[in-house]
């Protein structure tokens, strides 16, 4: 009898324990907004909205070399995927996720954070690209676009330069 008391009061003491540490866990996560403030997607001036073009036109799924249009866009990223794998075929204003979810180009980060997740997460709190605002409140964004062309986004290594002259060398 007194031991069966023991192990219930065993089990509500640890039902406590998690659920403290669950509410802990929750309000860590609500530090992060779920809206994040962006400045306007960096696009060519004039290519937005795709749709000017792309309504009405037919979808040609077959990875190619583009020759009528976007000749510039060489993908030299995850290889072995194509445009569609982020732009949505049947209405290209919008990205789309891997799991069929629509996203705007203002929310762009999401795509990126379904391969990117340890950097999103560090995105998020600030320690990976730019976030600027207040400590305790409203936050800025930079989007991973700004600084990494999606279709290329390594940056490519900067070219060595001479050091300065030092002034006793100058003749
Ligand atoms: C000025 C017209 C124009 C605009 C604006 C434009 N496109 Fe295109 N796009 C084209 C043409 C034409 C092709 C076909 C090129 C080819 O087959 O050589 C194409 C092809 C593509 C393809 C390859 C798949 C397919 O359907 O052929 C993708 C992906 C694409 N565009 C995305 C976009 C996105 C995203 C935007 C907006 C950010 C955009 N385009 C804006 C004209 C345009
Ligand atoms: C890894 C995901 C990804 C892939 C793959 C991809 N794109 Fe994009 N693309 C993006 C994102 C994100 C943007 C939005 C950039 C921004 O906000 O300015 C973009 C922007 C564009 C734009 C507008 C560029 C500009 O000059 O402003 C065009 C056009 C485009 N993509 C076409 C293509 C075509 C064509 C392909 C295939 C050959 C392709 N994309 C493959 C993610 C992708
Ligand atoms: C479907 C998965 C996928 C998506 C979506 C994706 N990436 Fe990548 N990304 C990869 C893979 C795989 C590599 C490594 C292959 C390579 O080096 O080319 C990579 C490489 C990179 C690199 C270079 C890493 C390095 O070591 O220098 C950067 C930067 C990057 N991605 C940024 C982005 C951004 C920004 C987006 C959103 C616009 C994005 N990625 C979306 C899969 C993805
Ligand atoms: C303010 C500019 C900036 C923004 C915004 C930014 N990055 Fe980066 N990112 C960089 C720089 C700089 C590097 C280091 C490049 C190097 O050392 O070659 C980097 C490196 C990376 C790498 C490769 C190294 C690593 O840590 O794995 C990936 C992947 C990447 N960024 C993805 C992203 C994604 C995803 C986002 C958005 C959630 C993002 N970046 C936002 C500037 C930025």
């Amino acid at each position: 009898m007194k031991d069966k008391k023991r192990r219930l009061s065993l089990i509500v003491a640890l039902f406590f324990l998690l659920s403290l540490l669950f509410s802990f866990a929750e309000s860590a996560e609500q530090d992060i907004p779920k809206k994040f403030f962006v400045p306007p997607p960096p696009f060519t001036p004039g290519i937005f909205p795709c749709s000017q073009c792309h309504q009405g036109m037919p979808v040609n799924r077959k990875p190619r070399k583009l020759e009528q249009m976007h000749q510039e866009i060489q993908l030299k990223h995850m290889p072995g995927g194509w445009c569609f794998d982020c732009h949505n075929p049947d209405n290209r204003d919008k990205l789309r996720l891997a799991n069929g979810q629509l996203i705007s180009f203002e929310e762009s980060y999401y795509l990126c954070a379904q391969c990117h997740g340890v950097v999103f997460r560090e995105w998020k709190a600030g320690l990976h690209g730019k976030r600027t605002g207040m400590w305790n409140g409203e936050k800025q964004y930079l989007l991973c676009v700004h600084c990494h062309w999606p279709h290329e986004p390594r940056f490519k290594p900067i070219q060595p330069l001479p050091p300065p002259m030092r002034p006793s060398d100058i003749k």
